[in-house]
């Protein structure tokens, strides 16, 4: 079990001693639009066990839960973070006791708030019933407690998902299913198949069986409006269908495990047996707490003298390791001994810091999903940027899996990875235009999978404003190349490696050293521009995107955020910029540090900015800045979010900006900020310890006075994967109250400027 750690550090001479454990809030980032996963799973875990609220008063609900609201029904599956239009639902049961009206939805008002904690979930409903759950792997247990003197009933509503009645286009819907209970009415299988949602998936179908510790008394089925003393139903309408359960009124507690596949009811039924020995749902819960503490917790070591900090370090961790899902086994595509992952949404979210961190925080983990990536590649054609339902789809900019390819090569992430065929994936991105996929919000590329507007950037150097988002496309692509560059050379192809290097300084061609803006002094920003060459809009303003969405020139973030997403030459940049003055005042611009806030922390183009200060020797602004956000955009509880978690990308930024050290994808370098806790300790995979100790910490004493990295003292902002994560190591800071030119050494690297 994972125990805090208590470091008294005096310059090296460390002693510990074992704690309480952290307390991981589950529903942090679950409400104000953060739309996290509170329910029970594992790390990576294909069943996420959970409610679906309807009728909740913050209206749609992306993962099912909702503070408010009614259950309608408990199910296997959901995704995290998301934003766009919901997934999944599907695979429920609902506890009920009374008649049943089957023409309208059944759903329960709940009567206390939810408790949950990893891998547990409870609650009460109205009706006087406790529901408690809990996930294992491929499958899940339910126990509920009915008040006394009622005959319990269990619903299966085998159409069951969530919907999204606001957005039609991207709402899931049922297509068909059918179910049927055993002779001895413990138990039933069955199988659902769905289409839409985000990314528009085409039919997909989820196989089920379920069991019950004690059989029922009587089992009825409905479909439509109807119901019926068959124990089986089914139907190819858009139409309610599932059976119902109904126990005698002296079982108080009915228990039941519940198994999904991919791939058969056959498989479902053995993935209860595999996942579980009885109906034991604390053996479970404790299960699921080992795994944490094993794969994700023990990782990292901090000391908690500020018991709310080391929480949220924790829990942000947490809510990092939910998606994607582990699904080896269950693809029903092809075979193939390969890794499967599914639920990427999306890695134009994750690429920037969540995989970095699975990579330093396991890499073996991180070489199964660049191996599931590799085999999806081969199988369907391309690398996914969105995957969920076993289909690729969507892709809001560039390819970036190739950023994550790059990301794990030069880290060593190495692991039965065949780079030659990862190389052979990414240069499908970067040559190969995606078959047509119609997508009526951009109607203009494919945006199911590769590049859209692929044409432009190799015929003319930059996505031209033919095509939607092309200031996203233009800058992505070219950190997409920019990462093919990477692992070219790797693989001892130089003349690949130069291809793309060159090709990666193709936002150049969309920087216009004259666009200014009205409310801000500095000219040079980046601008669409037409196929001809020619500056689109006369009156362009950098500070606004319209909606910042599929059809507009920037996603998620407007120009002025955009002109800095160049990780790999910033060194361009500045020279573009002019100067180390105008580069600061501008990045003092972007969070409100000068009064104005032109970036939003919310949404991933902006998450390197506050970072970039180190390029011009000027640590103790990062280090402002990141207490700045840290501070007051992020919060503990349940609205602690700036925005979406984006499948954990948000509490990965969290995580690195607490530790004090933040990665840019693609390259070995780790820009340091300054840390919030005076120690911590990497637990690597390699066996290897990497230590990190802060003295004279305070809230005050935030601005590093100096720094040493393995005992040597070090002038440099930053430092590389292999200084202190290849073998182990240790990073010590001095902090004091006052702002220090400290860092005087090389400043970090631009591996993408070709002199
Ligand atoms: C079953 O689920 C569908 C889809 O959510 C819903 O429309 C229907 O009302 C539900 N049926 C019952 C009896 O709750
Ligand atoms: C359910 O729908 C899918 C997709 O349209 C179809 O392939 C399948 O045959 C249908 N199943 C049944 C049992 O009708
Ligand atoms: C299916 O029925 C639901 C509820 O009646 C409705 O909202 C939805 O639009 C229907 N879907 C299709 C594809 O007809
Ligand atoms: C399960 O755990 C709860 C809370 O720790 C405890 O009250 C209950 O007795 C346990 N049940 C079993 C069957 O061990
Ligand atoms: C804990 O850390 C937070 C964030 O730095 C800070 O605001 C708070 O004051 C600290 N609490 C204590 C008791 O030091
Ligand atoms: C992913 O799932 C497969 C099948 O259950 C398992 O063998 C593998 O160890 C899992 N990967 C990790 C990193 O846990
Ligand atoms: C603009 O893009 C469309 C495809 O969306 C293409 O048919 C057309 O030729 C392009 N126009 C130019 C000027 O490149
Ligand atoms: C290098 O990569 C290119 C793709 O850019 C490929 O066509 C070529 O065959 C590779 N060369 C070698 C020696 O593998
Ligand atoms: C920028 O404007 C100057 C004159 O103000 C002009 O000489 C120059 O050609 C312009 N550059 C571009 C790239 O438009
Ligand atoms: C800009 O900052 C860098 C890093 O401190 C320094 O090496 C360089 O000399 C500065 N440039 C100017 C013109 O001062
Ligand atoms: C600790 O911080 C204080 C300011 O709060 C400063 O006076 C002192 O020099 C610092 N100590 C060290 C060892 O840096």
């Amino acid at each position: 079990m994972m125990k805090w750690i208590i470091f008294a550090a005096v310059l090296g001479s460390v002693w510990s001693q074992q704690t309480s454990e952290p307390d991981i809030d589950v529903f942090f980032g679950t409400e104000n639009g953060g739309n996290v996963f509170p329910g029970s799973t594992r790390p990576f875990g294909m069943v996420k066990m959970g409610f679906d609220v309807i009728d909740s008063s913050a209206g749609v609900v992306f993962s099912g839960y909702a503070k408010d609201g009614n259950v309608a029904g408990i199910s296997m599956m959901h995704e995290s973070g998301t934003g766009g239009s919901p997934e999944y639902g599907v695979v429920s049961q609902l506890p009920l006791i009374g008649d049943i009206d089957y023409s309208s939805q059944s759903s329960l008002g709940r009567s206390s708030d939810d408790i949950g904690s990893v891998g547990y979930y409870s609650c009460n409903f109205n009706n006087g019933i406790q529901a408690e759950f809990a996930a294992a792997d491929r499958a899940g247990i339910y126990q509920y407690s009915f008040p006394e003197n009622n005959e319990p009933k269990v619903m299966i509503n085998v159409t069951h998902h969530l919907a999204n009645a606001n957005k039609p286009y991207w709402s899931q819907y049922f297509v068909n299913g059918s179910v049927e209970a055993n002779s001895d009415k413990n138990g039933y299988k069955g199988q659902a198949t769905f289409t839409g949602g985000w990314a528009c998936q085409d039919p997909w179908t989820i196989y089920f069986c379920g069991d019950f510790e004690n059989g029922a008394d009587s089992v009825e089925s409905f479909v439509g409006t109807s119901s019926s003393d068959s124990s089986q139903a089914s139907t190819n309408a858009n139409e309610s269908v599932g059976i119902v359960f109904t126990f005698p009124s002296n079982q108080a507690i009915i228990r039941s495990r519940v198994g999904i596949s991919f791939i058969s009811t056959d498989q479902a039924c053995s993935n209860i047996k595999n996942d579980f020995k009885d109906y034991n749902l604390n053996s479970t819960v404790s299960d699921t707490k080992t795994l944490w503490d094993d794969q994700v917790f023990d990782k990292v070591d901090v000391n908690n003298d500020n018991e709310t900090l080391s929480n949220l370090l924790y829990t942000a961790l947490y809510g990092a390791h939910l998606v994607p899902s582990n699904k080896t086994g269950e693809n029903p595509h092809w075979d193939s001994p390969e890794p499967y992952y599914d639920d990427w949404f999306t890695m134009w979210d994750t690429f920037r810091c969540l995989n970095p961190l699975f990579n330093v925080l396991s890499p073996s983990r991180g070489a199964e999903l660049i191996r599931s990536l590799i085999d999806i590649y081969k199988h369907d054609g391309y690398t996914p940027d969105g995957r969920s339902a076993n289909q690729n789809g969507k892709t809001q900019g560039g390819s970036n899996s190739d950023v994550l390819m790059a990301d794990a090569y030069v880290k060593g992430v190495h692991d039965r990875i065949n780079w030659d065929d990862a190389f052979a994936a990414m240069v499908k991105n970067a040559e190969v235009t995606p078959p047509y996929w119609y997508d009526f919000k951009a109607p203009d590329a494919s945006t199911k999978e590769g590049r859209g507007g692929l044409s432009d950037w190799i015929g003319l150097g930059y996505v031209s404003r033919n095509y939607t988002r092309s200031v996203t496309r233009t800058m992505e692509f070219s950190y997409d190349d920019f990462a093919l560059s990477v692992v070219a050379k790797g693989i001892g192809n130089d003349t690949a490696h130069d291809k793309y290097l060159k090709r990666s300084a193709n936002w150049q061609n969309i920087w216009n050293h004259n666009a200014t803006s009205g409310s801000c002094k500095y000219s040079g920003f980046v601008q669409p521009k037409n196929p001809d060459g020619s500056w689109a809009y006369d009156d362009y303003d950098p500070l606004s995107c319209g909606n910042c969405y599929w059809g507009d020139d920037e996603y998620e973030g407007k120009p002025v955020e955009y002109g800095w997403a160049v990780p790999h030459d910033i060194a361009t940049l500045i020279d573009f910029i002019g100067d180390n003055d105008t580069f600061i005042a501008r990045l003092d611009d972007m969070f409100g540090l000068n009064g104005q806030e032109f970036a939003d922390i919310g949404n991933e183009p902006s998450f390197l900015t506050p970072y970039l200060y180190n390029f011009v020797n000027a640590n103790y602004k990062t280090t402002e800045t990141i207490r700045y956000l840290i501070n007051t955009k992020y919060s503990i509880g349940p609205s602690g979010l700036p925005g979406n978690s984006d499948a954990g990308a948000m509490q990965a930024w969290l995580f690195f900006g607490l530790m004090g050290f933040y990665p840019v994808a693609g390259t070995t370098t780790y820009l340091i900020s300054s840390p919030f806790f005076s120690s911590a300790t990497f637990n690597l995979e390699n066996d290897k310890k990497v230590k990190i100790t802060a003295s004279n910490l305070s809230n005050d004493n935030i601005y590093i006075q100096s720094v040493e990295i393995n005992g040597d003292s070090w002038n440099k902002n930053w430092f590389t994967h292999d200084d202190i994560f290849e073998n182990g190591g240790s990073i010590h800071f001095e902090l004091g109250s006052a702002p220090c030119r400290w860092d005087t050494g090389d400043v970090p690297p631009s591996p993408g400027h070709i002199m």
